[in-house]
């Protein structure tokens, strides 16, 4: 039988994260009710114990907090802004772990607020897989309190939470800023095995090569920060002449063999312009200052 003690939360939205999300709140021994636009997905949690709502709001209104994890903020308003749930939400917490942008995380903060709901915007940063486990990664913005009375359901989901402040949008801004890095670096990549493959190399020969690219970034990622925020980039061992010389390869290899060098031209474009505004010892990270439109 639940005692009043034991914690509970709501999950709404049961895609392959927001699924990974209930199991381990089912795992930490959270009572657990859960709630999909289609129904059927949520079959498996129920036989492990979770409760299967009939609608989305006697969903949240089955405990203190709800989860909200869905494509979009378009799909959670769709969700969270009828009436029926927007009323039994009154005096609850939501921590919307949906990814979208902070303006949107803004705006539903705000309509929070005019309902008198309790408003936590949270981002998740590593695969389904990591959930439950050491290795999850949360961002959370919002209110200081009402993240620390969370506190305990969100630890129950595993890994790493931050709290980045209370200014809502900043876990959003992160999530924003994060997946700029991953999804250029993805495409750089696709990019890459399309001029590997046009000079006969597999993607399994690059592979162990492609990793040693990969963890240079890191230390940079470290050693750029203070560059960065001083608006000084030193380009003593990498000058953008050299960068933007590096490029052209690239762009000459490529389109030699009919491959698009859209992306590379763009960033080389960046280099040349820096390099014609004097900058030409400065290093590659000189081209953030051009990219303000
Ligand atoms: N998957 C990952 O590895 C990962 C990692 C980090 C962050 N995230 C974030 O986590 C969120 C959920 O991702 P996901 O992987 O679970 O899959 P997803 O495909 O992004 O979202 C699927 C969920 O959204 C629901 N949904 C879509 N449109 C809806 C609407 N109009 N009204 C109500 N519900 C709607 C789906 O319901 P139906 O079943 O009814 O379609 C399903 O529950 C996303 O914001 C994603 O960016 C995912």
């Amino acid at each position: 039988m639940t005692s009043s003690t034991e914690p509970a939360a709501t999950v709404l939205g049961l895609g392959p994260m927001g699924r990974a999300l209930a199991g381990a709140l089912l795992d930490a021994g959270v009572s657990t009710t859960i709630w999909n636009r289609t129904p059927g997905k949520g079959r498996d949690l129920a036989e492990r114990g979770a409760v299967v709502a009939p609608s989305p709001g006697a969903a949240v209104a089955a405990g203190p907090l709800t989860l909200v994890c869905v494509v979009n903020y378009d799909a959670a308003d769709a969700v969270l802004r009828r009436a029926e749930v927007t009323g039994a939400l009154a005096g609850r917490t939501v921590v919307n772990l949906t990814a979208d942008t902070p303006a949107r995380a803004r705006d539903t903060a705000a309509w929070a607020a005019g309902h008198g709901i309790g408003y936590l915007d949270g981002a998740i940063m590593t695969p389904v897989a990591t959930i439950g486990t050491a290795a999850a990664v949360f961002l959370h913005s919002g209110p200081e309190q009402l993240y620390q009375e969370h506190r305990p359901v969100l630890d129950a989901l595993g890994g790493t939470h931050t709290h980045l402040g209370p200014e809502i949008g900043r876990a959003a801004a992160y999530d924003v800023a994060l997946l700029d890095i991953f999804w250029t670096a993805m495409g750089g990549y696709a990019h890459a095995l399309a001029v590997a493959r046009a000079e006969g190399i597999t993607a399994r020969e690059l592979a162990p090569f492609a990793a040693g690219i990969g963890a240079i970034l890191p230390p940079i990622f470290e050693q750029a920060a203070a560059e960065a925020d001083s608006g000084r980039y030193s380009g003593e061992d990498n000058p953008i002449t050299s960068a933007a010389s590096s490029m052209a390869h690239i762009i000459e290899t490529a389109e030699g063999h009919g491959v698009d060098a859209g992306v590379m031209r763009v960033l080389d474009g960046l280099a040349r312009r820096a390099i014609g505004q004097g900058h030409g010892t400065d290093g590659f990270l000189r081209i953030t200052e051009l990219l303000r439109r």
